[in-house]
């Protein structure tokens, strides 16, 4: 079950957290892997990691706010790696502030890292999986783009044009076997959350129906089956990982 064996993988954003987790996982599965972000040293690292487990990666350069640069950088893939299968847009900022504070760049910065970046990596990757009639794009929004949140307009927004994005997208390429789904994940252990105080960290799990917050392996798992040959009939679905704490 979900084994991705002969499948390439993209995931965005693999340098550290959530990215890192899916794409260990994906390859813990079979899948060659393509680790991407900015910082290559990490990547490096990361993508040895996994060819010492067993697996099969490469990192590569991409910083998802220029897309004018993907073609490119797509093209210095070795051949095995250059026909991307399953594409995870998972690189996300944060520039919180109120509404009333919130500069234009800010709100730019987010914009076009979140949503635009997600957007035009798909555009690069579909004409590939179109010609082959097999494709998975995962996109990692938040329960945020789904409740709002105060402090995050920015955010929030880029997190629901990503559902948005995901379904009208789904209903374009549904016809060539690719299918599109977003995952929404809620609080999940990262640093951040490690050095929150105990009473916040309590507040915030008090909130949750599952009473703690999440993993980031428990991101990869759904990520997983989204991307797995099992899902094949689950498009534009937006699957939220957040314990409950939107229900
Ligand atoms: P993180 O900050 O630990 O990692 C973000 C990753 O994106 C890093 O690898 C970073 O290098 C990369 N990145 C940032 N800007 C980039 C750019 N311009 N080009 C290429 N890569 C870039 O974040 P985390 O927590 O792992 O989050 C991953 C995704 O999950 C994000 O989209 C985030 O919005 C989303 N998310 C996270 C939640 C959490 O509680 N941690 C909750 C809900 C959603």
């Amino acid at each position: 079950m979900l084994k991705l064996d002969n499948k390439t993988a993209l995931v965005t954003g693999a340098s550290q957290g959530i990215g890192e987790a899916i794409a260990k996982l994906l390859a813990l599965q079979g899948a060659r892997v393509v680790v991407a972000a900015r910082n290559e040293e990490k990547l490096k690292s990361l993508a040895a990691y996994i060819d010492a487990g067993g697996g099969c990666a490469r990192p590569l350069a991409l910083d998802v706010s220029q897309p004018e640069t993907f073609n490119e950088r797509l093209k210095s893939l070795p051949a095995d790696f250059g026909e991307i299968d399953i594409l995870v847009n998972n690189a996300g900022i944060t520039a919180d502030n109120l509404l009333a504070r919130m500069s234009l760049d800010d709100w730019e910065r987010v914009l076009r890292t979140n949503l635009t970046g997600a957007f035009a990596l798909s555009k690069e990757v579909i004409r590939g999986m179109m010609k082959r009639r097999w494709g998975r794009i995962v996109n990692v929004s938040s329960v945020v783009g789904m409740m709002g949140n105060a402090g995050q307009a920015n955010y929030a927004a880029s997190k629901a044009g990503l559902i948005g994005f995901t379904k009208s997208l789904a209903r374009e390429l549904g016809s060539r076997n690719i299918t599109v789904n977003v995952v929404a994940p809620g609080y999940i252990e990262t640093a951040m959350t490690e050095s929150l105080p105990e009473a916040s960290r309590e507040a915030l799990t008090g909130s949750i129906a599952l009473k703690r917050l999440g993993t980031v392996d428990d991101v990869a798992a759904a990520v997983l089956f989204l991307a797995s040959e099992e899902a094949g009939y689950i498009t534009g679905h937006a699957l939220n990982v957040s314990g409950g704490l939107y229900i």
